[in-house]
């Protein structure tokens, strides 16, 4: 059994249809919406661009390793395991476990892909808890290798094992959370970045053009190779140890200046959309997806090649 049901063919589902397929698996794929799944093909032969530019890529053969499915028992039945990734609503995550239950046999792993949503709550109604799991990638999962399995108490440890199995033979590269939690390690990083860009921006220290630059002309190329604890210890001489003794007065003080949350009011994100919008076009939107996806392709080859 070599099958990967993946329910919802967004930006999400549709990207790690063309992650499996290109490993071997063959991938079926469901849609609630018409259009989406006219335009599916069409957008896989998008994404396989961006995939040429790390690894060789048999077009034919992936694409005849993607089935579009009419229902939802068909992606279920036979499935290793279904990827759910429809719209990030517990509700809607909720009946749609609900309907995989009744479909896939119990050895399938139901996955979802929510941001941010606890398997034990996505889970909730099911019989069988133990094959479930938050299976989180980064955007967009056909070029950026990286999944974290959050596993909620019911999860069993054989579950775990085996669907890490299924994500590394399809290259990507699985962490696993020890306990649940919203938003995972991903978004908690990312958010807590976010909340601090937002800050400085809205009490006027700096412009959303300058905080971007930040990250992409400092941080971000640190952090393609290096995370946040291995960086710490190349920061002084005697590793992390010597670099939280020297910093951490510093460390210690910014934490308590963020220690509060931007309220994201109405007025705040319209001000940012009117400055966003006076350098970046809403109608380029397309062009600039394409542009991240090659660029992050090219980061992918880079690390490739560097053994990384
Ligand atoms: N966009 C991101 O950056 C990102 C990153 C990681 C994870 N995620 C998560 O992935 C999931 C999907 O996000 P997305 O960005 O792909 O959203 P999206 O809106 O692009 O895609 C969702 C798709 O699900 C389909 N759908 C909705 N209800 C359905 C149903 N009942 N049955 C079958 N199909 C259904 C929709 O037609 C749509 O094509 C969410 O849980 C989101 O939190 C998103």
């Amino acid at each position: 059994m070599r099958n990967i049901g993946i329910c919802g063919a967004g930006l999400i589902g549709a990207s790690w249809a063309v992650g499996f397929a290109n490993h071997g698996y063959t991938v079926l794929v469901y849609d609630a919406n018409p259009e989406i799944v006219s335009n599916f093909f069409k957008v896989v032969d998008q994404l396989a661009d961006d995939l040429e530019i790390f690894k060789k890529v048999d077009l034919k053969k992936l694409k005849s390793s993607i089935k579009i499915c009419d229902n939802l028992e068909q992606i279920c039945k036979d499935s290793l395991l279904i990827q759910e990734s429809i719209v990030e609503d517990l509700d809607e995550k909720k009946k749609i476990f609900l309907e995989f239950e009744k479909y896939a046999s119990v050895d399938t792993i139901l996955a979802s892909s929510s941001s941010y949503l606890l398997p034990s709550k996505i889970s909730e109604k099911l019989k069988n808890k133990q094959r479930c799991i938050v299976a989180h990638p980064a955007l967009p999962p056909h070029v950026v290798p990286f999944v974290e399995i959050c596993p909620s108490s019911e999860t069993s440890l054989e579950v775990i094992e085996k669907a890490k199995d299924i994500y590394k033979t399809a290259h990507y590269v699985p962490i696993v959370l020890k306990k649940e939690i919203e938003g995972f390690v991903l978004n908690r990083l990312q958010g807590a970045l976010l909340n601090e860009a937002v800050r400085l921006h809205e009490e006027g220290y700096a412009s959303i053009d300058d905080i971007d630059i930040s990250l992409k002309h400092a941080l971000g190329i640190r952090w393609a190779f290096l995370g946040p604890f291995e960086i710490m210890d190349l920061n002084a001489p005697g590793g992390i140890g010597d670099s939280f003794t020297r910093y951490r007065k510093g460390i210690k003080k910014l934490a308590q200046q963020q220690n509060s949350v931007p309220e994201y009011t109405d007025e705040y994100i319209k001000k940012l959309e009117s400055e966003q919008r006076e350098r970046l076009k809403l109608t380029d939107r397309e062009e600039r997806t394409k542009k991240r996806n090659k660029l992050i392709a090219l980061v992918r080859k880079l690390k490739l090649e560097q053994g990384e």
